[in-house]
């Protein structure tokens, strides 16, 4: 037995997001809208040193069904959330407000669209999500967005989505307190159906590229290993003040912006130094790889490339995990082409490219090396490039 993680179609979303508002508040929302998770091909750990990342967006998304109220109280519910129901002002919403870290994720949008001048009033919003939760699969970015989504349409806020993408990630650094990067609200906001998002944070530029496997007999799944994750708990923030400390020695802000990163490789003595730069060096040369075989349809050999990035990420940057290393193993030795870990790590969720008629040998595989482990069975989610976040009900 496996278990696959499904999603929403959208119309059920919709219908889930407006019920509970209806059930919340009385009457129904201005309109409901939708943004979703992402699972991150290549590029692990880049999007804050200048580096280029290619996620896709994933079927699951969070729906938000919300209107503007007269005066700036804010009520929101979530199903599931504690408490479910959170009634408060604008203004209380802020970073080390003592607001639960759910409305951090929902309303910190709000904050940061009020720092930038914008006039906010107060909202209530109901909230449902099919993105699995601490997955790494960004079910907080989807959160981010799709409440960002709503405020800009509903208030008719003069901000575009490159911008609302820098909204609600500074919404995640500064609200949440988490110190992540750009990919997964660009994710979010700029991903395309059929496509890979190309995304370069050394320039900021973005490209949607044609990424379609069912056409060429592959599937990618994704393996929730159901391993805890904190991106709060330190060792993300610490990865980043590693890199950004070699970047400062060098006269520049990001590791990206490091004119011979290979000479700087020769010259660096610090061991812990030394790994981190050198999965950042080395990353970024397999995504220019990788996206050069996607452009060409060459996906069949973009499996070598996954591997090495999960050897990386589990041997130069150290943020992999024994369930995420199991599950890669598993997949590889059950007939996957490539597989690595994606995300933040410490946890969360691999991917793995798999000829479609191997899918389910593949599943039956990592489920047995978890038996063997005595851990949780592992989800799965045999995933297609979605589209982006939208407004899905008027
Ligand atoms: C988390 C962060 C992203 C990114 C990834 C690692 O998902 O939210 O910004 O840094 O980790 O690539």
């Amino acid at each position: 037995m496996t278990y696959e993680i499904s999603s929403w179609p959208e119309g059920e979303g919709a219908a889930r997001a407006a019920e509970l508002f209806t059930g919340a508040f009385g009457g129904d929302p201005a309109g409901v809208w939708a943004a979703p998770g992402r699972v991150n091909l290549i590029g692990e750990h880049l999007d804050y040193n200048g580096g280029p990342s290619v996620p896709i967006a994933l079927p699951h998304a969070t729906y938000a069904a919300l209107s503007p109220r007269e005066d700036d109280r804010v009520r929101i519910a979530s199903a599931g959330a504690d408490p479910e129901l959170w009634t408060g002002a604008l203004d209380d919403v802020r970073p080390g407000g003592d607001q639960p870290t759910w409305v951090s994720y929902a309303l910190g949008a709000a904050w940061v669209l009020a720092r930038a001048g914008h006039a906010l009033r107060g909202v209530d919003a109901a909230i449902v999500s099919c993105v699995p939760a601490s997955a790494g699969l960004s079910s907080s970015a989807a959160i981010e967005c799709a409440v960002g989504l709503a405020l800009v349409d509903v208030l008719g806020l003069p901000v575009g989505r490159r911008e609302l993408v820098g909204v609600c990630q500074r919404a995640e650094n500064e609200v949440v307190g988490a110190p992540t990067g750009s990919m997964d609200q660009s994710a979010s906001l700029l991903a395309g159906a059929g496509r890979a998002l190309v995304l370069d944070t050394l320039d900021g530029s973005t490209e949607l590229v044609p990424f379609d496997l069912t056409g060429r007999g592959l599937s990618l799944l994704v393996i929730d290993t159901r391993a805890s994750h904190a991106l709060v708990d330190g060792q993300y923030a610490q990865r980043r003040a590693t890199c950004e400390r070699v970047a400062g020695r060098e006269g520049v802000e990001l590791l990206g912006q490091v004119a011979d990163p290979y000479g700087l490789l020769d010259r660096l003595s610090d061991p812990v130094e030394f790994k981190r730069v050198r999965h950042v060096v080395t990353e970024i040369g397999r995504v220019n790889e990788f996206v050069a075989l996607v452009r060409t349809g060459a996906y069949d050999r973009i499996g070598p490339l996954l591997d090495a990035s999960h050897a990386s990420l589990r041997d130069d940057y150290e943020v992999s995990c024994p369930e995420l290393d199991v599950a890669v193993e598993a997949a590889r030795g059950s007939g996957a082409l490539g597989a690595r870990m994606t995300g933040g790590g410490f946890g969360g969720s691999a991917i793995a490219l798999v000829p479609a008629g191997l899918v389910g040998q593949v599943e039956r595989a990592v489920g047995r090396a978890y038996a063997e482990h005595g851990w949780d069975e592992p989800r799965f989610i045999p995933a297609v490039a979605a589209e982006s976040g939208r407004r899905v009900l008027r």
